[in-house]
């Protein structure tokens, strides 16, 4: 009787078999004869209990004994044996006559089941693609086959040069149906991979318990071990066979991952034998950040399954008035610029208030790749083992900077007088920001800097070559490329002078001189020599006015609030937003002013208010080049029109924040017309709706604040950026009165 099912694909293949009816055979097996995918399902044992179960739990049509048999007319292949049964079973198809089948296998070791293949296969060799489910389970054989074992677990194919695409693209398409994430990778690189990750931890974790119980025959002192030893050895009730196979078939890679951690192991030993507690910190902070970015990876995958999607929404509901005290987290510029002269010092820098938010983390990142001892953050406090100016070592790899362009424009400066090559790479957004602004004059004072097409990242900064000073006119108003060239500039030989075509933010050169090192400043000219040296300091960081902005324009807006922004710093080369919003007839006073460490800071008390529209002077536009986007959302809510001239330069921030916030204004029926250099906004009513983030941080709080002025629920998409700046954003939402929260956590 032919069954007929509904809802079911129709067949791309005819016969699959399965040869080896394990846990990941029969999982296989059973998952594609779920899909419908194959007209029939084959299985192959030697086992005849295996097969007997395998047709009775629905693992497969039918089984065959005799290998042969099985394979005639089928078309695709899989070899699911233990690995070292692989040469045998590899050479024994090779006698049969097998059209044009595809072969394919779940070997967990990839370069000797491809030596065999090469091998045994001759002419066929084409339709064979290497395979590796990284996927398992406590339990074994055919009766723990699941057909969903593979769901959101990753799947290595291997091809090789003379790999035939479509057989590729057949295995791929089998992996996905089981909802498998198909990757492709060189055989060498999945075996080094899976050296490093998976059997030199199986091999430490075999050999420790082993190191123990010999020496403690009655295995006494297993007593005394507690979750740590738990932890670190549960993979040491692995089963033994299949992993001595493994180690026998990935022979070359352990052994090349195992002398590397030989060496870092001896090293250890060292530090401990010479009483080394600067190396010891060294490794202890930088494998705690790497094994935190390793569980952040594994929670986001949980995430992702989760809402199958990675678009963070919030979901802001309209109304709401504006009230309490609070206090925004560090300046983003300064927590940069801590971390880089701090690194650079000679001595211990103490930080307080530093933004743990992603960009600050990943310039931290970065140094300690470069050799920094740095300890925390920890609430806000850091301190940085500084090396002095020439004590950066060589990173291991690629320098990752996230979305952050100031990390990536000041390191510029500075790797390209360092003697040893770096890249620098970034996201999806930092990927398609200019770079040629500060690889051009930087190639002037003598570096070589390479780029992808039009001057974008990634950055290739070759080492070993003497700058020069240069005095440099900026073309645009950018206190990047200013801090960029200054950096350059303590390398440099001769007097390096920056001239800036209006006044931008001049933290680089306040805390230069915070840390001892002289900087000339006459009007927009900034100047320093090198042959210096930065001693190790102490750093308060300030709230950030930028952050505090989206709060500024929030109280603003809603009609009767009054909020308490402390300990703000009001740096006059990033006031701006004060002062347009005062302009605007805003309420904004500045209480309990104060110097700390060289910045400016006060409390800022702002009360809801009428705001009217203006024409923004243009001296002010680098003054608050960041708080646009929500400057854009106080324009919306005031009466008659504002216009904003002189501010291209939006367009190539984090996103074209003149282009986006035009479109997502509009989305919530605000009149607005973009120009090239700014926007014209006609002040009205703002509606619900959907708007997106583009990936930009201050994209998707500026739309969260509008809400208080909106009609009806505005949805933000693409949210998760706001952590790269203001990772408590949501929270501090709440306790104020905003009404805005993650979508599904409300
Ligand atoms: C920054 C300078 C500004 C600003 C950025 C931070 C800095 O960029 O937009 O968020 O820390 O120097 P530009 O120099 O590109 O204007």
């Amino acid at each position: 009787m032919v069954e007929v099912v509904v809802n079911k694909p129709e067949p791309i293949i005819g016969r699959l078999v399965v040869v080896g009816l394990g846990l990941i055979g029969g999982s296989f097996a059973k998952g594609l004869r779920e899909s419908g995918l194959c007209r029939e399902v084959v299985g192959v044992d030697l086992d005849p209990q295996s097969r007997k179960l395998a047709v009775e739990l629905g693992v497969v049509d039918r089984c065959e004994e005799d290998l042969a048999a099985a394979c005639v007319g089928a078309d695709v292949i899989q070899l699911a044996v233990p690995i070292l049964a692989m040469e045998k079973l590899l050479a024994r198809l090779a006698g049969l006559d097998l059209g044009q089948a595809v072969l394919t296998d779940v070997g967990s070791a990839k370069g000797n089941v491809v030596r065999a293949a090469r091998q045994a296969l001759a002419a066929h060799l084409p339709r064979f693609v290497p395979g590796h489910p990284i996927a398992g389970s406590e339990q074994s054989g055919v009766e723990a086959s699941n057909a969903s074992l593979f769901r959101r677990h990753k799947v290595i194919l291997t091809p090789l040069a003379e790999t035939d695409p479509t057989a590729l693209a057949l295995v791929d398409q089998l992996w996905r149906a089981l909802e498998a994430d198909v990757e492709h990778m060189q055989v060498e690189r999945h075996d080094e991979v899976l050296a490093a990750t998976s059997h030199l931890p199986h091999l430490l974790a075999f050999g420790l318990v082993d190191s123990l119980a010999k020496r403690n025959e009655n295995l006494d002192i297993f007593r005394y071990a507690a979750g740590g030893f738990r932890d670190f050895t549960r993979i040491a009730g692995s089963d033994p066979v299949m992993w001595h196979d493994i180690f026998l078939a990935n022979r070359e890679a352990v052994l090349r991952t195992l002398d590397t951690f030989r060496s870092d192991l001896d090293a250890l030993r060292d530090a401990v034998d010479a009483g080394d507690g600067h190396q010891l910190l060294g490794v202890f902070t930088r494998a705690r950040v790497a094994r935190e970015h390793f569980s952040k990876i594994l929670a986001r995958r949980a995430y992702v399954d989760a809402m199958n999607s990675n678009d963070l929404i919030f979901l802001a509901n309209p109304g709401g008035r504006v009230s309490g005290r609070i206090r925004v987290p560090g300046d983003k510029s300064i927590s940069h610029r801590s971390i880089m002269l701090g690194s650079l010092a000679e001595g211990t820098t103490e930080v307080e208030g530093f933004l743990e938010g992603e960009d600050a983390l990943a310039t931290l990142q970065a140094f300690r790749d470069m050799g920094v001892v740095i300890e925390g953050p920890h609430h806000g406090r850091v301190t940085i083992h500084g090396v002095g100016l020439n004590g950066l070592k060589p990173p291991p790899g690629p320098i990752y900077l996230g979305n952050s362009g100031t990390s990536m424009r000041l390191l510029s400066g500075l790797l390209a007088a360092q003697s040893f090559d770096t890249v620098l790479t970034g996201d999806a957004s930092l990927s398609k920001r200019p770079m040629n602004r500060v690889a051009n004059p930087l190639r002037e004072m003598g570096a070589v800097i390479e780029t992808a097409a039009e001057g974008r990242p990634p950055m290739t900064i070759r080492g070993g070559h003497t700058l020069k000073a240069l005095t440099y006119t900026l073309p645009m108003a950018s206190a990047q490329v200013k801090s960029c060239l200054l950096l350059a500039g303590l390398y440099a030989q001769g007097k390096t002078t920056v001239t800036e075509p209006a006044p931008t933010r001049d933290h680089t050169e306040r805390m230069l001189r915070g840390f001892g090192y002289s900087v000339n400043v006459e009007g927009p000219t900034a100047s320093l020599e090198s042959g210096g040296k930065l001693s190790a300091t102490h750093i308060e960081v300030p709230a950030d006015i930028s952050s505090a902005a989206f709060f500024l324009v929030a109280a603003s807006i809603a009609e009767g609030s009054e909020l308490l922004l402390e300990h703000v710093g009001i740096n006059p080369t990033r006031t701006g937003v004060i002062d347009i919003l005062n302009l605007m007839g805003g309420n904004i006073t500045l209480e309990n002013q104060r110097e700390v460490g060289g910045e400016p800071v006060a409390d800022l008390r702002v009360r809801g208010a009428k705001l009217k529209g203006i024409e923004i002077p243009e001296h002010l536009v680098p003054l608050a080049i960041d708080e646009f986007p929500v400057l854009f959302v106080a324009a919306a809510c005031a009466e008659g029109r504002t216009v904003l001239r002189g501010a291209e330069e939006l367009r190539v921030k984090e996103s074209d924040r003149i282009q986006v916030m035009a479109d997502g204004l509009l989305a919530l029926g605000v009149k607005c017309e973009p120009t090239p250099d700014g926007i014209i906004i006609d002040g009205g009513v703002i509606g619900g709706g959907e708007v997106h983030g583009h990936g930009d941080h201050r994209i998707s709080m500026a739309f969260s604040v509008a809400s208080l002025r909106a009609t009806a629920p505005i949805r933000i998409h693409d949210c998760a950026n706001v952590a790269t700046s203001f990772p408590n954003f949501l929270a501090l939402c709440a306790e104020v009165g905003i009404r805005v929260a993650e979508e599904g956590k409300s």
